[in-house]
């Protein structure tokens, strides 16, 4: 009998993906979950594009200049023969499900366009396109089917995300992420408190819950009731090898006393919270119907600071909202300096189309959104400063995450009040939490000694 050897165009079981993901941590988690699918589906990950079957893009939408670097980066590498006749372009993350159908367009090699919530039928849809050589677009999906159908969890190192939520349902008129994520949906509260048992089971010593807005988390108990964030924060402190939790992000909104009361209450729980104020000035923040004041947004920061002294506040501001005026910038600026920010990120407002902002008239021009951007970003970055050098002496509890980049004798490692702590020592440490003594800083990192 003749053995004809034909090798298949496309071999499931060898084939390799490259992943590159772009925007917040729900990315980060949905490329991690992906990463999981993929192996378990017979890919192989390799950490460079050149020679990947299929490059897979987990996008963001949040301002225009994310959105931008994408298609940058594909027509990069179409230039550069990265993407070759037979490469496979999976488009995903916030930009599949925004423009949906639109990107197959942009380049031949896109074969495949997914969204946040189609993460778990990514090796079908590559099938599908194989298959039929007709490019593949599916972005709609029930919000929680994706976290019933993906693969457990592989290694993560001592720090791990865990999405306790999908979708926002505010309505933020600058935003885009409740069209690209869809309407909030809380995951049950027992699959997240199994989806943690997993990681501690791998040695996980920090879980960082994420959501959009965790703090309306209203997810179903055992017992058919739901339960809110401040409860599911003692269920997961109450988790056996849970020696640290972080939750991002909190609106303002929703930021109740139950909530800070579990802050004062439960140790585990670090020391920096992000909270967005997006802006200081109470007309601003109408318009951008956040539905909070900025003296509610100081009270909440009040109440935090008492209950826990040592916490340190982050944010997100946007300057040049359409309606913002310079007094309204002034506001932003004295909120800014009551308040105190440590590590914070501020942007220029970018119009999103299909939002409601998108259809206001905007009479300030770009050079003095420039402007003052640059004056919020030089006073964060002096608030920043000052709270490096306060730091300088003190005794850190860090948990080691690996090697330095800069300096492989030297171990990075997180604080809990999130900044980034160097120090030498033996790589046995790494996935443990250690002291360290802060001796100087260096930028934002602070270096120190094991003590
Ligand atoms: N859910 C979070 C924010 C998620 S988006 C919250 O409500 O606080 C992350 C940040 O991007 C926002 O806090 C905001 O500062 C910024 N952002 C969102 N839309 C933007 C836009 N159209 N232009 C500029 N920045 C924007
Ligand atoms: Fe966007 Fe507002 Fe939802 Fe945050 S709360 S994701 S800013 S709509
Ligand atoms: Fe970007 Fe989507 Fe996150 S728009 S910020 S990746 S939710």
């Amino acid at each position: 009998m003749e053995i004809i050897n034909i090798k298949p165009k496309f071999n499931l079981q060898n084939g390799s993906f490259h992943i590159v993901v772009w925007g917040c941590q729900m990315n980060v988690y949905d490329a991690d979950r992906i990463r999981d699918l993929m192996r378990a589906s017979g890919y192989v990950e390799l950490n460079e594009p050149n020679n990947a079957d299929v490059i897979i893009l987990i996008t963001c939408a949040v301002r225009a200049k994310a959105e931008d670097k994408v298609f940058n980066q594909i027509k990069n590498w179409r230039h550069l023969k990265i993407i070759r006749d037979d490469t496979i372009i999976a488009f995903g993350g916030c930009v599949g499900s925004e423009l949906a159908h639109e990107i197959v367009k942009f380049d031949p090699s896109i074969g495949v366009v997914f969204g946040p919530r189609t993460t778990h039928r990514l090796p079908s849809l590559i099938s599908q396109y194989r298959s039929t050589g007709q490019s593949v677009v599916d972005v709609s999906a029930d919000a929680l089917e994706k976290f019933d159908t993906l693969p457990e969890q592989g290694l993560r190192g001592p720090s791990a995300f865990v999405t306790i939520m999908e979708g926002c349902s505010n309505k933020c008129t600058y935003c885009i992420v409740p069209h690209t994520r869809g309407q909030e949906d809380s995951r049950p509260v027992q699959d997240i408190l199994d989806e943690v048992l997993n990681h501690i089971g791998h040695g996980v010593k920090e879980i960082h819950l994420l959501g959009q807005n965790v703090n309306s988390y209203r997810g179903l108990g055992e017992d058919g009731q739901i339960v809110r964030f401040s409860t599911l924060l003692y269920e997961v402190a109450a988790i056996p090898g849970v020696e640290r939790i972080r939750f991002t992000t909190s609106n303002p909104m929703e930021f109740t006393d139950d909530i800070i009361k579990a802050i004062e209450d439960l140790p585990t729980i670090a020391s920096a919270i992000h909270i967005p104020v997006q802006s200081g000035s109470d007309k601003v923040l109408a318009d951008m119907q956040r539905n909070y004041t900025s003296d509610d947004y100081r009270e909440i920061i009040r109440k935090l600071r008492l209950a826990r002294p040592d916490i340190l506040i982050s944010t997100d501001i946007i300057v040049g909202f359409p309606t913002e005026t310079e007094a309204d910038f002034e506001e932003t600026m004295r909120l800014v300096n009551d308040v105190k920010f440590d590590l914070s990120f501020s942007f220029i407002y970018s119009v999103r189309p299909g939002t409601e902002a998108a259809l206001l008239q905007d009479p300030v021009d770009q050079n003095t959104k420039k402007q003052r951007l640059y004056i919020l970003q030089k006073r964060l970055e002096e608030l920043a400063n000052e709270y490096s050098k306060g730091l300088i002496g003190s005794t850190q509890e860090v948990l080691v995450e690996g090697f330095s980049k800069k300096d492989k004798s030297e171990l990075k490692a997180r604080a809990s009040n999130n900044r980034i702590v160097v120090f030498e020592g033996d790589e046995c440490l790494i996935g443990n939490i250690v002291k360290v003594k802060i001796n100087s800083v260096l930028g934002h990192t602070l270096k120190g000694e094991m003590i």
